[in-house]
C-alpha cells in the first residue's frame, strides 16, 4: 500500500470549518503561517501534541510554539508582565514569539518540562481564523522533518511529512515572510534575551522596548556550538547535499564551478547567466532586497537540494541588522556538518 498523503485543502469556508473540527478531535493540520508552514495540535491536548513530535521526528527535549487568535487570550496560557503591551501592539500578529512563564492549562510536552512557553499571534489570516474556529490555542512546529529545510509552500509540507500521521494542509500560499518568527525571551523583562533571530529585526524591538536586547553568539559553523535554546542545534534547515557558504560568488567563481555543482546568489547576477546555466545557477532577489532574499531562501534551496547535484554553493549575506541575522543564521546552519 502506498504511504499516505496528506491531502491539501482550499481555504474555502467549508474546508475551515472541517480542519477546525479535525483539530478538535486531536487531529493534526498543517497551516499557513506569514513564516513558514505550521505542523498544528490542540495545544490543550497532550495526546495531539506528542503526535507532532512524532510526525516529525522532533526529540521530545525540543519545545513547541504557541499560537493564538489574538494577543487578548495571552492571559490564558502565560503570565504577563508590562513589557509585552508594546511589543503586543507594534508586532502582533506577526513574526515575534515571546517566551514567557507558563500557566498550568499548558501540557508540559509542549515546553519540554520548562516552566515557560513561547507563544505568538500568527500574522497569516488563515491561521489565526482557524485558531478563532477551533476554540483552543494550537502548538506549531514548522511543518518539515526534524533537521531539513523549512516549509513555505503547502505541497512542501505534502511532500516532506507523507506516510505520517499528517492527513490535512490548509493551502495559504507562498509564505511572504519566508524564515521563522524572532524569538524573545522575556522571562525577565528587564533582561529581554534574543533566542533565535527571525522576521522581525531585533533592533525594531530594542526601540518598542527602549533597552538593549541580550544576543546570543551568532551561528557557527561548528557542529561542537553550545545550543541557546533547545532546538537551536548548529546543523538545522539543512538540505542533503552538502552546502559550502561563500561571501561572494562573482562570475569568474561561477564559471570555475563544476558542471555537477550548483549555486544560490543572493541577487541576479549582473552578467546574464547563459540559458544552459540557468537550471545550476539560481538567485534569490532580482536586486539584493533582503525581504525578497528571505521570502525566497528555503523554497530555491530545497529546489537545489532536489536537482541532484553534487553540492551546493551559496552566497553568505553581510550585514547585522534588519532581516540579515535571520538569514544568516539559516545559511550556517543548513551548511554546518552533520
Ligand atoms: O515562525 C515560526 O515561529 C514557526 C511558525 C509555524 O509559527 N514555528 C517554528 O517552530 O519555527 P519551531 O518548533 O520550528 O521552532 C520553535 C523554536 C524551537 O527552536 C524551540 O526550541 C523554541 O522555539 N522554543 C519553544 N518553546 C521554548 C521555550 N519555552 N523556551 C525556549 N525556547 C523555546
Ligand atoms: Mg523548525
Amino acid at each position: 500500500m502506498p504511504a499516505p498523503r496528506p491531502r491539501i485543502f482550499r481555504p474555502t469556508p467549508a474546508n475551515l470549518a472541517r480542519l477546525a473540527a479535525a483539530l478538535r478531535r486531536g487531529a493534526l493540520v498543517g497551516v499557513p503561517a506569514e513564516t513558514v508552514y505550521g505542523l498544528a495540535a490542540d495545544a490543550l491536548d497532550p495526546a495531539a501534541c506528542a503526535a507532532i513530535f512524532t510526525a516529525k521526528g522532533r526529540p521530545s527535549t525540543d519545545p513547541l510554539i504557541v499560537h493564538l487568535a489574538a494577543a487578548r487570550d495571552l492571559p490564558k496560557v502565560a503570565i504577563t508582565n508590562a513589557a509585552i503591551a508594546p511589543l503586543a501592539r507594534a508586532f502582533w500578529p506577526g513574526p515575534l514569539t515571546l517566551v514567557l512563564p507558563k500557566l498550568s492549562c499548558i501540557p508540559d510536552l509542549i515546553t519540554a518540562g520548562r516552566p515557560t512557553v513561547a507563544v505568538r499571534v500568527p500574522g497569516h489570516p488563515l491561521f489565526r481564523e482557524l485558531i478563532r474556529l477551533a476554540g483552543r490555542p494550537l502548538a506549531a512546529p514548522s511543518a518539515n522533518p526534524f533537521g531539513y529545510i523549512s516549509p513555505t509552500r503547502a505541497a512542501h509540507v505534502r511532500d516532506g511529512l507523507t506516510g505520517t500521521a499528517l492527513r490535512a494542509v490548509l493551502d495559504g500560499g507562498e509564505c511572504t515572510v519566508g524564515v521563522e518568527s524572532t524569538i524573545l525571551d522575556l522571562t525577565d523583562p528587564d533582561h529581554p534575551r534574543l533566542l533565535r533571530p527571525g522576521g522581525i529585526a531585533v533592533e525594531a524591538l530594542e526601540r518598542v522596548l527602549g533597552r538593549p536586547v541580550l544576543r546570543p553568539k551568532p551561528a557557527r559553523l561548528s557542529p561542537a556550538a553550545a545550543a541557546p535554546a533547545p532546538g537551536m542545534l548548529a546543523q538545522h534547515y539543512s538540505p542533503r547535499t552538502p552546502l559550502q557558504l561563500h561571501p561572494r560568488l562573482d562570475v569568474a567563481a561561477l564559471d570555475a564551478l563544476p558542471a555537477d555543482e550548483a549555486a544560490l546568489l543572493l541577487a541576479k547576477p549582473a552578467r546574464l547567466v547563459r540559458a544552459t546555466e540557468r537550471k545550476r545557477i539560481r538567485w534569490l532577489s532580482e536586486t539584493g532586497a533582503e525581504a525578497e532574499i528571505a521570502r525566497h531562501l528555503f523554497a530555491r534551496l530545497r529546489e537545489l537540494d532536489a536537482g541532484g547535484w553534487r553540492r551546493l554553493h551559496a552566497e553568505l549575506p553581510a550585514g547585522t541588522e534588519g532581516l540579515v541575522p535571520a538569514i544568516r543564521d539559516r545559511l550556517l546552519r543548513a551548511a554546518a556538518k552533520r
